[in-house]
């Protein structure tokens, strides 16, 4: 099973390099595995651009409720729902394990060590995503190439081996001014908090507006390192 979908992989590589539209990959893709594709959703810029790409496809959405996230991310979430009229399937951390974490840990853990806040990641994210990515064949995130050094090199096609699933990041070369131009030209809702400094937007323990000339990750966990500045979601153990 692993191994079949491996393959299709493969020919899929060269049939979508030969062809650079985001939307007629999108199509191809629904179309060749058709109930089996799945959209992470967190609201940003790029994920509302991404929804409005594939409203009309055989697509579902997800997106993973961390319990930790902005006000503001939840009110976009109701505007999106409202606006592109589609369903968005919510995943919550395990009850017992995050239970157990907080009793032990505290709430707010993750200031202390790089281990807490990945223990925490990986509870309130990375568990709920192997829920929700299960069943299914491809799928498809909102990752920029310009959102940090490691996703420069990233294929906009790719293997997850720790979830045995086809990744695609449709918009992986787009600049942030194509994607902003997206949201204004459709009038797609989107997070009242990009008016406010904050450009890429996690839970709001951990997220903080940036300063002109910072990093696009600088709001991201900023009390670590830059290069440790990644989730789990997004790298393979
Ligand atoms: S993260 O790894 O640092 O948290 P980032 O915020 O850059 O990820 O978002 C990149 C992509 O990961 C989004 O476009 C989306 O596809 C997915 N993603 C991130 N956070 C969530 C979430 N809470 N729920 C669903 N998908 C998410
Ligand atoms: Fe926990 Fe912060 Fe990670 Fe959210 S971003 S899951 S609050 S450590």
């Amino acid at each position: 099973m692993e191994n079949n979908l491996k393959n299709e992989f493969e020919k899929l590589l060269t049939e979508l390099s030969e062809d650079s539209s985001q939307a007629h990959a999108l199509e191809i893709l629904s179309e060749k595995f058709p109930g089996k594709l799945i959209f992470s959703t967190s609201f940003s810029y790029e994920d509302q651009v991404i929804t409005h790409l594939i409203k009309n496809l055989d697509i579902e959405i997800f997106t993973l409720d961390t319990g930790r996230l902005f006000e503001q991310t939840y009110e976009t979430w109701t505007n999106t729902k409202a606006f592109f009229k589609k369903n968005i399937k919510a995943y919550y951390p395990d009850t017992e394990e995050i239970k157990e974490f907080v009793t032990q840990n505290g709430p707010d853990s993750f200031y202390q060590s790089v281990e807490q806040r990945k223990a925490c990641c990986t509870i309130r994210k990375v568990h709920p995503l192997k829920k929700a990515l299960q069943g299914y064949k491809v799928w498809i995130t909102g990752l920029r190439s310009e959102h940090s050094a490691n996703r420069q090199n990233m294929p906009q096609l790719e293997w997850d081996p720790d979830n045995k699933i086809i990744k695609y990041h449709p918009l992986l070369h787009w600049t942030s001014e194509q994607v902003a131009d997206y949201v204004q030209t459709h009038h797609l809702p989107y997070n009242q908090l990009h008016k406010k400094g904050f450009v890429s937007i996690g839970c709001a323990p951990c997220t903080r507006a940036i300063k002109e000339g910072e990093d696009f990750r600088a709001g991201r966990w900023w009390w670590e390192d830059a290069n440790k500045k990644e989730c789990g979601l997004h790298i393979h153990q």
